[in-house]
């Protein structure tokens, strides 16, 4: 059985409250439906965090070792700069999918920079809550299990 794990970093439980002209209506609650209903019907369990803690999401990717073949994250304000959530996803041996609502590099300047991406396979930013099931598919194909090109 495939396992995928979601992780929503800092501020993101309050999606369809906050910054609405930034981050939309969606609520959290709404995503992770979304994202539970792609994984049931791509045959594979998506099991979803959400943590304000720098220290609490360190310990779910080390955690994850052994439980999950593949993590997305959107680590909100920690993409900037916390090189110690970096190292975890470097040392957990995990392929790891970046995700990001807003389009960062349209945005304030410190926003432009992640300390993440070089850790992650890739990132995706600037699709709304589309962005995750996008990461979702980006998943599934680094797994191996939806082709790179449809025949
Ligand atoms: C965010 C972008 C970050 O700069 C910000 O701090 C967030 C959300 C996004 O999903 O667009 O909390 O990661």
């Amino acid at each position: 059985m495939t396992n995928i794990l979601v992780i929503h970093g800092p501020n993101l439980n309050l999606l369809g409250h906050r910054e609405k002209k930034i981050y939309g209506l969606t609520t959290l609650p709404e995503i992770n439906a979304l994202l539970v209903a792609a994984g049931l019907h791509a045959g594979i369990t998506v099991d979803v965090i959400q943590h304000n803690g720098e220290g609490e999401i360190i310990t779910a990717i080390q955690q994850a070792i052994g439980s999950y073949e593949c993590i997305i994250i959107n680590p909100g304000a920690y993409t900037h700069y916390s090189i110690a959530i970096r190292d975890a996803i470097a040392s957990c041996g995990i392929p790891t999918v970046e995700v990001h609502l807003s389009n960062i590099y349209a945005r304030e300047e410190f926003r432009h920079k992640s300390v993440i991406a070089p850790v992650a396979i890739g990132q995706i930013s600037g699709f709304g809550p589309y962005g995750y099931v996008l990461g979702l598919q980006a998943a599934l194909n680094i797994l191996g299990k939806v082709p790179t090109v449809e025949a």
